[in-house]
């Protein structure tokens, strides 16, 4: 029985990476949805490019709806910077012709957990959570009908990427983040902490190029663009690959190692707005309300992820 997911996403190219690997695997995950959100880029371009993915991957028939513009109480942060002007540049990809659902994506992420049977349906978010806020705020019976939520957003170690201290979907909306980690839900958090071991090295890359057909191509274009961003930075071999990590924790959660513990979200200072407070030590009595991953078999990872890419 394939395991029911919605994508919340703002692609960007790692997003669209995540979405081709849930998409090749269709005997493991029934995607219900994709819903898009303000992120690397403003909606417009975050909707349009999850229907590009949605068509390279061969499934012009995924549902793909539109959801928040901007973040629930700040104003919205961009990240071109990374992901360049559309959000997915790197490979050459014709406009979309699928259509965008007409339901608001807040709507049919509550329309979905409230229809389909409880703790059956888990939320993939890959950008900013206001969708997903937003969806518990309007709903608030809702959020103990999710089976799980397997969040790319965060950091600890790593600390942050956006800020000193913040991780960039965490930060583009920290009150979305605080209502989520306090919804009760089950959650796995992809930190910063293991999305930085999941680089893609050169040998790594050369493996998408040199699968059959576009789709392999397309993601090694998108890859060699998204590194520049993390070379400069942080003199990394390659960009990390964020967000396929939901999914392949999904697929393969042996993958990946974390602890459950207590993450809160700073939504005051504004020195340190949208850091994700982990107490991986234990050093506080505060209630554990999250697995926070910090290990990840990166070859085990690649693996699993060009296997499934070969298959579009
Ligand atoms: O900080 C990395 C995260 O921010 C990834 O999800 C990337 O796509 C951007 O949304
Ligand atoms: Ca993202």
């Amino acid at each position: 029985m394939a395991r029911k997911i919605i994508i919340d996403t703002d692609p960007g190219q790692d997003d669209a990476v995540a979405i081709l690997l849930a998409l090749s695997s269709p005997e493991a995950l029934e995607v219900l949805g994709i819903t898009a959100v303000a992120g690397n880029v403003p909606l417009a371009l975050t909707l349009k490019n999850a229907r590009i993915i949605c068509e390279l991957a061969g499934k012009p028939d995924t549902k793909v709806f539109s959801g928040c513009d901007c973040p629930m109480a700040r104003s919205l942060v961009t990240a071109e910077y990374v992901h360049g002007k559309t959000g997915l540049d790197g490979p050459v990809l014709p406009d979309p012709v699928m259509p965008v659902q007409d339901q608001h994506a807040v709507d049919f992420i509550i329309e979905t957990l409230r229809t389909e049977p409880s703790g059956t349906v888990t939320l993939c978010p890959l950008g900013p959570l206001t969708n997903i806020a937003t969806a518990f705020d309007r709903a608030p019976d809702i959020a103990e009908r999710v089976q799980e939520i397997v969040l790319m957003g965060g950091a600890y170690f790593e600390v942050g990427n956006v800020t000193p201290t913040a991780e960039f979907n965490i930060y583009v909306d920290p009150q979305a983040a605080d209502i989520v980690f306090k919804s009760g839900a089950p959650i796995a958090v992809m930190p910063l902490d293991v999305t930085h071991k999941a680089l893609v090295t050169k040998p790594r890359n050369d493996a998408f190029r040199a699968l059959p057909g576009p789709v392999g191509h397309a993601v090694a274009e998108m890859t060699d663009f998204f590194e520049r961003f993390d070379r400069e930075k942080y003199g990394s071999e390659g960009a990390p690959l964020h967000d396929p990590t939901v999914i392949a924790y999904l697929l393969q959660p042996e993958l990946f190692k974390g602890r459950h513990i207590n993450v809160e979200i700073e939504t005051t200072s504004e020195l340190t707005m949208g850091m994700t407070v982990a107490d991986w030590w234990g050093v506080t009595d505060r209630t554990p309300n999250a697995t926070f991953m910090r290990d990840l078999d990166a070859d085990g990872f690649f693996t699993l992820l060009t296997d499934r890419i070969a298959r579009l």
